[in-house]
C-alpha cells in the first residue's frame, strides 16, 4: 500500500480499530500469529467487537490472518505504520504525508507537514525486509525480537537514529532537526539539496570536504557520536551547506570497534573526494583532525589524482 494513503486511513480508524491493532502488536511479543482469544484479552473489548474490527482491518490490509492449527493475526508494515502515524497525528507532530523523498532497502522517507504547516521528513525504518545489518547492540523489546524481528529491528533503528539526532543537533552539528519519533518512525526537519553522490558539479569541493570533516570532528568530540555508515550516499549538499543524514547505526567512542568505524567513515569520504573531485588529504591527517589531535587540515587539489 502506498504510504501517502495511510494518513486518511489512519484518520478514518476508530478507537476500537486502534485498540485491536495495539492488541495484536502487544501479542506479537509472544506469538508470531496472535490467537484470537489473546487479541480479545489484550484489547479488553468484547469478542464480537474484536471479530468485527479484525475483519475491517484485514480488509484494509493492515494485518494478516493466518490459519494453521489455530487462527492467528499479525501486523504487517502497513498496520505498524498506522499505529506509529496515529500516535504522531494525535501528538500533533504530523498532519499530512506527501511525496516520497527516498524509497529504498532499509527505509522509506516521505515529505510531510506538521499541523502548523512546517515541512518535515518522515522516515519509516524497514529493517528485516531484506537482511538485517544496522543494529549492533541488543536493547529492550527483546520479546518482539523473537517473534517479529522486523518489528523489533525497525523500532530499535528509529530509536537510535532519533537519539543520535538529539545528541547532535543541539551541538550545532549539521544534521536534520529531530522533531519526533514513534515505533519505527522518525520525524525530522526537511532538508533540501542533493546527495553528494549525485552532485556532479560541486563549485567548491575543497570547502565541502572541509565541512564534512569538520562535522565528523564535532560529532566525535562534542557529541560523542560516530556515524559508522558515512559515505557520499549519506551526505546532502545544498549550495555551500552540507548535512549528514542516516544515523541509526551510530556508535559512541567507547564501543569496541569505534576506532575502526571512525577510520572507515573518514576513509570513505576522503577516497570519494580524491576520486571524484581530486581533492586530496592523507588519511592520517584527516583522522588526527577528526580526533582532535590536530587543529587544522590542509587539503590539496591535485590534477593528477582521481580516476577510478
Ligand atoms: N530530512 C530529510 N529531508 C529530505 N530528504 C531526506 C531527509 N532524510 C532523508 N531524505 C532522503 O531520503 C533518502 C534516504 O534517507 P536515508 O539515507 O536516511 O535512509 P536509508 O536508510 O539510507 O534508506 P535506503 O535504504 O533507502 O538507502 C536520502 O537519500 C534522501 O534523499
Ligand atoms: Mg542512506
Amino acid at each position: 500500500m502506498s504510504v501517502e494513503r495511510l494518513i486518511p486511513l489512519v484518520k478514518s480508524l476508530e478507537k476500537e480499530d486502534i485498540a485491536v491493532l495495539m492488541a495484536v502488536e502487544e501479542g506479537m511479543t509472544s506469538f508470531e500469529y496472535v490467537p484470537l482469544e489473546q487479541v480479545v484479552r489484550l484489547s479488553r473489548l468484547d469478542p464480537q467487537e474484536v471479530e468485527y474490527r479484525l475483519g475491517r482491518l484485514e480488509e484494509n490490509r493492515l494485518l494478516r490472518r493466518w490459519i494453521g492449527h489455530y487462527v492467528g493475526y499479525a501486523l504487517n508494515y502497513a498496520g505498524y505504520d498506522c499505529l506509529a502515524l496515529d500516535a504522531l497525528v494525535k501528538r500533533g507532530v504530523v498532519e499530512a504525508l506527501g511525496k516520497p523523498l527516498g524509497v529504498g532497502k532499509e527505509a522509506d522517507v516521505y515529505d510531510a507537514l506538521t499541523p502548523s504547516g512546517e515541512r518535515v521528513a518522515v522516515k519509516f525504518h524497514r529493517l528485516g525486509r531484506i537482511s538485517f545489518r544496522g543494529v549492533r547492540r541488543v536493547r529492550h523489546y527483546l520479546a518482539w525480537k523473537r517473534h517479529a524481528p522486523w518489528l523489533y529491528r525497525s523500532r530499535v533503528a528509529a530509536e537510535r537514529e532519533y537519539r543520535a539526532l538529539c545528541l547532535l543537533h543541539p551541538k550545532g552539528i549539521s544534521v536534520p532537526r529531530p522533531v519526533g519519533q514513534n515505533r519505527h518512525v522518525v520525524v525530522m526537519g526537511y532538508i533540501s539539496g542533493a546527495l553528494l553522490a549525485e552532485a556532479i558539479d560541486l563549485p567548491n569541493p575543497r570547502k565541502v570536504l572541509k565541512k564534512v570533516l569538520e562535522n565528523v570532528r564535532r560529532a566525535f568530540l562534542d557529541a560523542g557520536v560516530i556515524h559508522a555508515d558515512l559515505s557520499e550516499f549519506n551526505i546532502v549538499v545544498d549550495g555551500e551547506s552540507v548535512l549528514i543524514i542516516d544515523w541509526p547505526q551510530f556508535v559512541t567512542p567507547t564501543y569496541p570497534s569505534a576506532e575502526r568505524l571512525l577510520k572507515r567513515d573518514v576513509k570513505n569520504v576522503i577516497n570519494y573526494f580524491k576520486r571524484k573531485h581530486r581533492v586530496v588529504v592523507s588519511l592520517e591527517q584527516a583522522l588526527a583532525y577528526v580526533k582532535g589531535e590536530r587543529s587544522s587540515l590542509s587539503l590539496r587539489v591535485d590534477r593528477r589524482a582521481g580516476g577510478e
